[in-house]
């Protein structure tokens, strides 16, 4: 089978594009990539008084019940206006849905940022109006480019779970519909566009999505026939320097919630701080990621991202626009920082915390299976690797590495990178040298690049050269969260057994050593999975099939990945779970793997704030009472139309 490498999304540092390049000359197998700063200058004397931020310009441009009078109850608040609970949304054609004259008010209210959804590739399709022979082309060229996705309105990077219903092709004369994606799209630049969106979808009926970037594993930010919120303009970052507000004083930063990483991270180094995002440069930070807990390089240091959150704008449910922080709306504080995305309400800001500017120090090695390094010899090695993982984390650090096949019997390690963050060169080399003896004393010869940076950003910014590789549509990944037991001396060797047969069986590892750290200086006291706080081994496995692989085979390779690969990893780490933003669409028992403890209070808080069942996404918070029709099993998409169970 050919099931080489590593054709999931992920970041590319371009030591994993070497390993690629290696894999791919052993295997000729072709290989897609794995994987408006506003300073404020308050005086020192300021800073004594307490001072909490203020909403952006366009937070303050809401929807007044004054305006709703005036216009179509359509667009009415949910305390007002309800639309009775029916079975299925509605979709397109359905004699509820909303007539021309309906879409085109609904327009007008919006300021004209309403816009008919036309699928990303409807440019290689002749019976489309948009076919273009040269368009077609960019598109085709672009597509494994996350701007592509990003940029789109309804595009997401996994196409599997849109149904692959509108690919770039060659061929003109195939077919392109709309499959998993929405039929309409809010482009939102003001809150009242959010307002104006959320009370028409629930007093319509129709489906509801919210896409930022497209990123998500499991997509969540699609659905068929859907009106679909685009947050992906709110863009605006505000440095905070002299936060003073609810028992945290120092550095923080305002963020629309269409900030990406690469974004915040700039911000952050052009201000002399340090914020935790993630690794690649288009995750959504002030979204998805930061909703779902968002790991970091700088996770083992200061926690998760979402431990980082002091404050969220968010419209709900109801239309209705208000604060969360730990004294405003507290459950709702408590449930935006980790219960995930599209379950609450449309996040339009978040205020982070920022830390002072750390030096990164990097390193970065590979090594092959070969005639001096057998099979056995090199998963040895990779269990010495895992013997250090507490260790690692404990002082800080964080290691991003890829385990592959790449022929039968034969394996890659590729380390890309391990990250110290606040260290300089000589602790990270004290800190790894007897780690790195351990591999010299196995036969193991490897040349470590150790590179140290100023800040945080500039090891970013060198390590992560470009932008993620995505948009592929022959893997499936599933992920799972193992705890410190896992790689002490009494599981070890279940751990790495477990590991070995999915890799060996030609899935592709994408591992973390990360923990999420402790840290007294900001309130952890939130919804993030519980398995993170345990975690120092999060491994992300992905499973391929070759390219024009029928459905079958597709279900088959799914199959194989969740019943068996990661059964054995459940197996060996009972009651451990799963990362929701980087998992597996058909995750056995999710709220156990996502949610862990926090279910039942996720739930309750879910049918507080959302009683009409306005968001559902996939194996989001209350989406059990759900299902998309005409599924196939193991492939789920989005392109049914979507049902309560009764
Ligand atoms: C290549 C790649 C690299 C990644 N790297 C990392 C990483 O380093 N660390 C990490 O933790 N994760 C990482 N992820 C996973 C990432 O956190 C998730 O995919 C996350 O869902 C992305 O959020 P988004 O807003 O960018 O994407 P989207 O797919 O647009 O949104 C994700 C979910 O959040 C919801 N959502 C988005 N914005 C809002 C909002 N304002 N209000 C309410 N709901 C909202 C959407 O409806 C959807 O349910 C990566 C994913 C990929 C594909
Ligand atoms: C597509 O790629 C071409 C060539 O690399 C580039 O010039 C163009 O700007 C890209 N288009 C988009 C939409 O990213
Ligand atoms: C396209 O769709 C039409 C109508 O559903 C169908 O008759 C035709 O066979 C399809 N063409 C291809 C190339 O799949
Ligand atoms: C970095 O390390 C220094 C001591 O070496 C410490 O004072 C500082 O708090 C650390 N920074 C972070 C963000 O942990
Ligand atoms: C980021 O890296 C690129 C090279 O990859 C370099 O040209 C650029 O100057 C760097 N930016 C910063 C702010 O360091």
């Amino acid at each position: 089978m050919d099931s080489l490498s590593s054709r999931f999304p992920s970041c590319s540092p371009n030591t994993l594009f070497k390993a690629a390049t290696m894999a791919s000359a052993l295997r000729s197998t072709a290989i897609a990539a794995l994987l408006a700063v506003f300073v404020d200058h308050t005086s020192a004397a300021a800073i004594a008084a307490e001072k909490c931020p203020t909403r952006f310009a366009w937070e303050n441009a809401q929807l007044t019940d004054a305006a709703v009078a005036n216009n179509d109850p359509l667009f009415g608040f949910g305390d007002a206006f309800n639309s009775k609970d029916e079975e299925c949304k509605a979709m397109p054609g359905d004699a509820s849905w909303p007539s021309q004259q309906t879409w085109d008010k609904f327009n007008t209210a919006l300021g004209g940022a309403l816009t008919e959804i036309v699928p990303l590739a409807a440019s290689c399709y002749s019976d489309w109006p948009q076919y273009d022979a040269a368009a077609c082309a960019d598109i085709t060229e672009n597509w494994s480019s996350p701007y592509t996705h990003v940029n789109d309105p309804a595009s997401i990077m996994w196409p599997l779970y849109q149904g692959r219903t509108c690919l770039p092709t060659d061929d003109p004369n195939s077919n392109c519909t709309l499959g998993g994606y929405a039929a309409y799209s809010v482009a939102a630049t003001e809150v009242k566009h959010i307002q104006l969106a959320l009370n028409f979808a629930r007093n319509a009926n129709l489906r509801l999505v919210v896409k930022n970037t497209g990123h998500d594993f499991a997509a969540k930010s699609v659905g068929a026939g859907a009106l679909s919120v685009w947050t992906h303009e709110l863009k605006d970052i505000e440095f905070l320097a002299d936060y003073n507000c609810r028992g945290y004083s120092g550095p923080a930063f305002r963020m629309g919630s269409g900030v990406v990483v690469e974004e915040a991270y700039a911000a952050a180094e052009e201000n002399d701080v340090t914020v935790v995002g993630g690794m690649c440069r288009t995750v959504g930070l002030a979204g998805g990621y930061t909703a779902g807990g968002g790991h970091s390089p700088m996770a083992a240091l200061v926690g998760m991202a979402a431990d980082q959150i002091l404050e969220l704008n968010v419209v709900l449910p109801d239309g209705r626009f208000v604060t969360a922080n730990e004294d405003e709306n507290p459950d709702l504080y408590w449930a935006l920082r980790g219960g995930g995305g599209s379950t609450y309400g449309v996040v339009t800001s978040v205020t982070i915390r920022a830390y002072p500017k750390v030096p990164t120090t990097t390193m970065t090695y590979s090594y092959t299976t070969g005639p001096d390094l057998p099979a056995d010899k090199f998963f040895e090695a990779l269990g010495v690797y895992m013997s250090y993982f507490d260790a690692f984390t404990s002082a800080g650090a964080f290691g991003y590495f890829l385990v592959v096949s790449s022929g039968p019997g034969e394996f890659v390690f590729n380390m890309m990178p391990m990250w110290g963050a606040n260290m300089t060169k000589p602790q990270f080399t004290s800190l790894v040298t007897p780690f790195l003896d351990e591999l010299a004393g196995l036969g193991i010869a490897i040349t470590p690049v150790i590179t140290e940076y100023p800040t945080m950003y500039q090891a970013y910014n060198g390590t992560f050269t470009g932008a993620e590789s995505v948009g592929s549509y022959d893997s499936h990944a599933a992920s799972r969260l193992f705890p410190k037991e896992n790689f002490e001396s009494a599981k070890l060797a279940d751990t790495l057994a477990a590991v070995r047969h999915a890799v060996e069986g030609g899935g592709t590892l994408v591992g973390y050593n990360i923990r999420s750290a402790p840290n007294p200086s900001i309130n952890q006291d939130n919804s993030i999975n519980p398995a993170w706080r345990k975690t120092t081994g999060f491994f992300i496995l992905g499973a391929s099939w070759a390219p024009g692989a029928t459905d079958e085979e597709i279900q088959q390779v799914s199959e194989t990945l969740t019943t068996d690969w990661m059964a054995r990893w459940r197996e060996v780490s009972p009651g451990a779970g799963s990362y929701m933003s980087e998992g597996d669409i058909n995750e056995p028992d999710f709220q156990q793997a996502f949610y862990g403890a926090h279910y039942a209070r996720l739930l309750e808080l879910k049918k507080k704030y959302d009683p009409t069942g306005l968001f559902y996404a996939p194996t989001a918070v209350g989406s059990e009472d759900w299902y998309v029709t005409d599924q196939l099993p193991w492939i789920p998409t989005q392109n049914g139309r979507l049902c309560r169970k009764v």
